[in-house]
């Protein structure tokens, strides 16, 4: 049975019971997805982490499968099985990890079969033991592995006592690797840049074929202009992207953001079979430990998103094109003008809805002028969460302020940033019960959680300020999960 509650979401991943952190080793192998995830099997917090394991045909229904690592080896992983990646090694499905005993990161290996259920710890772990000099042994973990050339790269997130950086090792055969220096420093003063990734952009499509290891060797012996490079930032919790260049070792950002400035945290990027970059992430709870514990869960993944380069070199982000199999009941949404106030829509009432409009700038010369999307809303309207957009300063904000009449939830607000336009900006906007996951034109995008206490929290307003809102569409979206009734928290 599925822990639950009423903010167990519909169709985003969680955990069938208690804490999701990370998500790991994303791969599609003969043409299936597997999921795994930083987790504490036995209570909805932090802890004793472990590897769950999901497996999925499409990215949006998901098996649950038997935990993959347990910290059992002293002196390697006692402590933890922390985040890490899957590569396919010929045929071999292989787990690289970081162990953590006695306060030390050591990066570690798992060997599976095609079940992808039996995962053997080789003797020959830690296969990387000691940091390079003046990294600290704790703050080096997170490895991240791809092909390229004849071998096989590694990037290790790790921190020094002025900057966090990305570290650089190469193999032959996964097993014994090589310190090759930093391939990217970052001297602002955050501590620890977890779980980096560096992935060949523009892609898209030169892989079909359905080999894995050789798609992804294609992929990276592409353009070495374009390259992602990602990080989760410690302590302030950013999820920075680098756009750049990637040669001699070497990693040159040329444009910089924030992937997702919502309750989002430790993405890892693959590139699955048909060659587009899949980025899956974690998304954080914004209640209080008791709430979770009550629910029996914490922790979702956001939806899986597909990431490209437009033609003037800017990220796109958009959630993968098999999510529009989960909508159902369509509706027309009303068209908003500048002087018309607050539209109440009377059709759906659903926490688990896609909405999609469009914002546009009116000449009116008022400043600032935005229009915005008010769902989760009781009848009264005292309960609501407000997605704002003001395509004019570029920025799309979820304003959480009232929506949980719960005082022990997080409800400052969170805004994204996209290059301001004067073009109309289509926002997607996703609800899934305790999820708003908002795409700003594939520009920005920006997930919140949200507790609304109100069984009766599923309408929908538009209203605007100075900007107006074209007709759009909203749709109810199927859940992912069979026999989907979540136990009451
Ligand atoms: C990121 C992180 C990783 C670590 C894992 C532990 O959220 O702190 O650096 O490997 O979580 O669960």
């Amino acid at each position: 049975a599925l822990a639950g509650g009423p903010h167990r979401p519909a169709y985003h991943f969680a955990p069938p019971t208690n804490w999701l952190n990370d998500p790991n080793g994303l791969i599609q192998f003969d043409g299936t997805y597997h999921l795994f995830y930083q987790h504490n099997p036995a209570e909805p917090v932090w802890g004793d982490i472990h590897w769950g394991h999901a497996r999925s045909e499409d990215l949006l229904h998901w098996t649950d499968e038997p935990i993959a690592l347990e910290p059992d080896s002293p002196n390697v992983d006692a402590d933890g099985c922390f985040s890490g990646c899957a590569v396919d090694d010929d045929g071999v499905p292989t787990l690289v990890y970081t162990g953590i005993d006695d306060d030390r990161a050591r990066q570690c290996l798992a060997i599976g079969d095609e079940t992808f259920r039996r995962w053997e710890k080789p003797s020959v772990n830690p296969v990387v033991e000691t940091p390079p000099p003046g990294v600290d042994r704790f703050d080096f973990r997170d490895p991240f592995v791809w092909r390229e050339g004849d071998g096989w790269s590694m990037v290790v997130g790790a921190a020094t006592e002025s900057d966090s950086r990305v570290l650089l090792y190469r193999s032959s055969d996964l097993r014994e690797w090589e310190y090759r220096g930093a391939v990217f420093v970052d001297d602002r003063p955050d501590v620890m840049w977890e779980c980096p990734a560096l992935v060949a952009l523009g892609g898209r499509g030169r892989g079909r074929g359905g080999d894995q290891g050789r798609s992804q060797s294609r992929s990276w012996n592409q353009n070495r202009d374009q390259y992602l490079m990602l990080g989760s930032l410690l302590p302030t919790r950013a999820v920075r992207y680098y756009v750049g260049s990637y040669a001699d070792e070497r990693f040159e950002p040329r444009r910089e953001g924030i992937l997702d400035a919502g309750d989002f945290y430790a993405p890892q990027p693959f590139v699955d079979e048909s060659g587009r970059i899949v980025l899956v992430g974690w998304v954080e709870e914004a209640r209080a430990e008791p709430a979770q514990r009550a629910a029996g869960w914490s922790g979702l993944m956001a939806l899986p998103r597909e990431l490209s380069l437009d033609e003037d070199g800017r990220l796109r982000t958009a959630p993968v094109d098999e999510v529009r199999r989960l909508r159902e009941l369509e509706y027309e949404l009303p068209a908003v003008g500048p002087e018309d106030g607050t539209v109440f829509v009377d059709q759906p009432r659903s926490e688990t809805i896609e909405l999609v409009a469009t914002v546009s700038e009116t000449d009116t010369g008022t400043e600032p002028s935005t229009a915005s999307l008010s769902v989760l809303r009781s009848p009264d309207g005292l309960e609501e969460t407000v997605v704002r957009v003001d395509p004019d300063r570029g920025t799309v904000t979820v304003d959480r302020s009232r929506s949980s009449d719960d005082p022990a939830v997080e409800t400052h607000e969170q805004t994204a940033h996209f290059e301001p336009t004067a073009d109309p900006v289509t926002v997607r906007c996703f609800v899934d019960r305790s999820v708003v996951e908002v795409y700003a034109d594939e520009r920005a995008c920006l997930t919140s959680r949200v507790y609304p206490t109100r069984a009766d929290s599923t309408g929908i307003a538009i209203s605007t300020d100075g900007a107006s809102v074209d007709d759009g569409t909203v749709w109810e979206l199927a859940s992912v999960w069979d026999d989907f009734a979540p136990s009451p928290a």
